[in-house]
């Protein structure tokens, strides 16, 4: 009976670690339109089931061409009644000796392994008019770069480098084929001096990217290698998902892959959701993605608490900025989002929230 309890007790746990949820909800809103995908990624950490959930999606409006998508059941776990994931401790490990700018990666001539941006904060947006209002507000020089998840900048001011991305393989939000289109827009931002270019974004979740290593470091090969000499080029962005072949995990077999494709990349990035009481991890996340990146810089291209109040999400900013400005090995980042949903950057069009007069003040 015994026996037959504890096969139940652990069937019970393993399906509890696999109930896995993504939705996408799409809300048709009145003159303009503005569609609002809302997304939910709950990740595990470590052993212990935890929730986790990215913080409304943003807005799409005028220009940001989008797709319904129908909702869907991904792979990513869920269990919205657990206890908050625990606070990992903070690594002991000894800093690498690694100096933080490492040795060029194969036959660049790019001349600085850092982009140069006039402040490692960014605007991570859908809609340009957003980010430039963002933009303006910005402690003078601080809100040095942007990225839409495009790769065209459609009406963002000049005043922040703007950086394009590949994202991965279509389709995604009305775009069916980022691959055809990419040579061309990368070319031509390259040719206007785009400081950067980002790569795939979270090929380790199944509802983004959504790749194995060795085929993103196959892709990687064909689409960002050939820039390598002329900016500075990213690794894909991966989640901090701890689930096995996501997060980190992912991120070591990209880079092992790495090694025998020979992929060419100056800096690692990655995406960061917890708990505003889990911020340390934030950190220890951003030196393991540096480690494992042989002591590449690191951009850390989406973060946001979640399941945060206004008012713990300014303190999580106003304890995260000032240290994420200091950490020497990394060199952008960007809250997630520009955007008038929960916890966004703005309160409505033509307003910041608080939390967005937090991050452009700090
Ligand atoms: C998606 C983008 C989207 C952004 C903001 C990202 O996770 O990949 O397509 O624009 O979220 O909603």
């Amino acid at each position: 009976m015994a026996a037959l309890a504890g096969a139940v007790a652990v069937i019970d746990q393993v399906a509890a670690l696999n109930i896995n949820r993504r939705e996408h909800k799409l809300e048709k809103k009145e003159n303009p339109v503005v569609w609002e995908t809302v997304e939910e990624t709950v990740y595990v950490y470590g052993n212990a089931p935890a929730t986790g959930s990215r913080p409304a999606g943003g807005d799409k409006v005028a220009d940001v061409v989008v797709n319904p998508t129908p909702p869907k059941n991904e792979v990513h776990p869920v269990q919205k009644d657990q206890a908050p994931a625990p606070i990992k401790p903070a690594t002991t490990k000894p800093a690498t000796s690694k100096p933080a700018t490492p040795p060029g990666t194969g036959s660049t001539g790019v001349s600085s392994k850092r982009p140069g941006f006039s402040g490692k904060r960014g605007l991570a947006y859908n809609d340009p008019r957003l980010a430039n209002l963002v933009g303006s507000s910005c402690k003078s020089g601080a809100c040095g770069w942007a990225t839409n998840w495009g790769q065209s900048e459609v009406g963002l001011s000049p005043n922040r480098a703007f950086i394009p991305m590949l994202w991965g393989k279509g389709p995604h939000n009305g775009n069916n084929d980022f691959f055809d289109s990419w040579h061309s827009n990368a070319r031509k931002a390259v040719a206007n001096g785009a400081k950067a270019l980002l790569s795939f974004n979270e090929p380790d979740n199944k509802g983004q990217a959504n790749m194995s290593p060795a085929e993103a470091a196959k892709h990687h090969v064909e689409y960002m290698n050939p820039y390598a000499g002329q900016t500075l080029i990213g690794s894909p962005s991966i989640t901090n998902s701890n689930l096995q072949g996501e997060g980190l995990d992912w991120l070591k077999s990209w880079v092992q892959e790495c090694k025998s494709q020979h992929c060419e990349y100056h800096y690692c990035a990655t995406h960061w959701y917890d708990h505003a009481s889990a911020i340390n991890t934030l950190f220890e996340h951003i030196k393991q993605v540096h480690d494992i990146c042989d002591g590449k810089p690191v951009w850390l291209t989406e973060f946001a608490p979640i399941e945060a109040t206004t008012a713990q999400t300014e303190e999580f900013l106003s304890q995260a900025i000032p240290k994420l400005e200091s950490i020497d090995h990394l060199d952008a980042y960007a809250y997630f989002m520009v955007g008038s949903g929960a916890n966004q950057l703005l309160s409505s069009d033509s307003a910041l929230s608080p939390i967005g007069n937090k991050y452009v003040s700090l």
